[in-house]
């Protein structure tokens, strides 16, 4: 008795698998997340981010030459300005970490996508994604005194020449303002990347070390969705669409992979999904423990991310990664 159904016949060699492989991860669709930070030759590797650099803006253009010449098509910047402020200025001054980056990366690159982070809590003294008030005993984090300075943002970023704008900090109506201001200011060019269904998730540990961005009291709670939330998500997204969204963004990844996959179905817009700090080092650090195979799971992890619906990754392996197909 011989089974008559026999999968395995095309699992026997390389060839036949990559011949019926059905899902590929190709550099095209990587964006890699980059800090830049002030200063001039600083190259220094991130404690919580292993492989990872804060960078100065002549080291972030080096480094955006490798990436060119790997074929990553873009960057997604976050930048750490020499001072915080309670209003976060630093995120709009013309001068400010993020838009003299901008300004260097596409002088020297052009052809390099660059993806601006648009938020607030790495400027802000308190850490947090918007205007704070005090109303009696809390502290709350205000919604419309927080969406001009947003579209402010906006504007000093497209100005500096940004390719894309990614709003982070999960106010409501910001994709409208945003739209408007850049509209108002004659960049009705400038796409909107949304982080349309970002989760206040333990996940971010390892990025608000890097960015110096946590919130000095409170969580994002307030702002950011609850985890349990997937009919939620959804409708954030339908919102972001009708506010002028471009694309719409996943985040984090690995754990939300069903949402993505709801949104792929649901819209007919590009979908990121940022596989976020935590993803990331909790596979460098199970990797240098020798508990997993940094670069099978890495791949592993970029394969479902793509399955799941996602036409764009952002990740902390696109550069990675984009050696390794360099090579094979
Ligand atoms: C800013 C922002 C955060 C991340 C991206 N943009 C941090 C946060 O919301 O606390 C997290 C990215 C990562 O963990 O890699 N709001």
């Amino acid at each position: 008795m011989f089974p008559t159904h026999r999968p395995r016949r095309l699992r026997q060699n390389p060839g036949l698998r990559a011949l019926v492989r059905e899902t590929r991860v190709e550099r095209a669709t990587m964006i890699q997340p980059l800090f830049v930070v002030p200063g001039r030759g600083v190259r220094k590797e991130i404690a919580s981010l292993p492989e990872q650099f804060h960078l100065s803006v002549d080291q972030l253009v080096e480094e955006g030459h490798k990436l060119a010449d790997l074929g990553v098509p873009g960057v997604l910047l976050f930048g750490l300005p020499e001072r915080k402020d309670a209003e976060g200025s630093g995120a709009w001054d013309e001068h400010g970490i993020v838009q003299q980056a901008v300004r260097a990366l596409k002088r020297a690159l052009p052809q390099l996508l660059v993806i601006t982070d648009l938020c607030l809590c790495e400027y802000t003294s308190h850490g947090h994604c918007g205007v704070l008030r005090q109303n009696g005993d809390t502290v709350e984090v205000v919604n419309d005194a927080t969406l001009p300075l947003l579209a402010r943002i906006a504007v000093a970023q497209a100005e500096a020449g940004a390719d894309l704008i990614a709003p982070s900090d999960m106010m409501d109506g910001r994709v409208a303002a945003v739209r408007r201001g850049l509209d108002d200011a004659a960049f009705t060019g400038t796409p909107i990347l949304s982080y349309a269904a970002k989760f206040a998730s333990a996940f971010y540990g390892p990025f608000r070390e890097a960015a110096d961005s946590a919130p000095q009291a409170g969580d994002r709670c307030g702002y950011q969705m609850d985890p349990a939330n997937a009919r939620e998500a959804l409708r954030e997204m339908q919102l972001d669409l009708d506010e002028g969204a471009d694309m719409l963004m996943v985040k984090p990844a690995l754990p939300y992979l069903d949402i993505l996959r709801q949104a792929r179905e649901r819209f007919e817009v590009p979908l990121a999904a940022y596989q976020v700090s935590g993803e990331y080092a909790q596979i460098l650090a199970a990797a240098r423990a020798g508990w997993l195979d940094r670069d099978r799971t890495m791949w592993e992890t970029l394969t479902s991310i793509r399955r799941a619906g996602a036409d764009v990754i952002i990740t902390y392996f696109a550069h990675a990664a984009a050696r390794q197909l360099d090579k094979s």
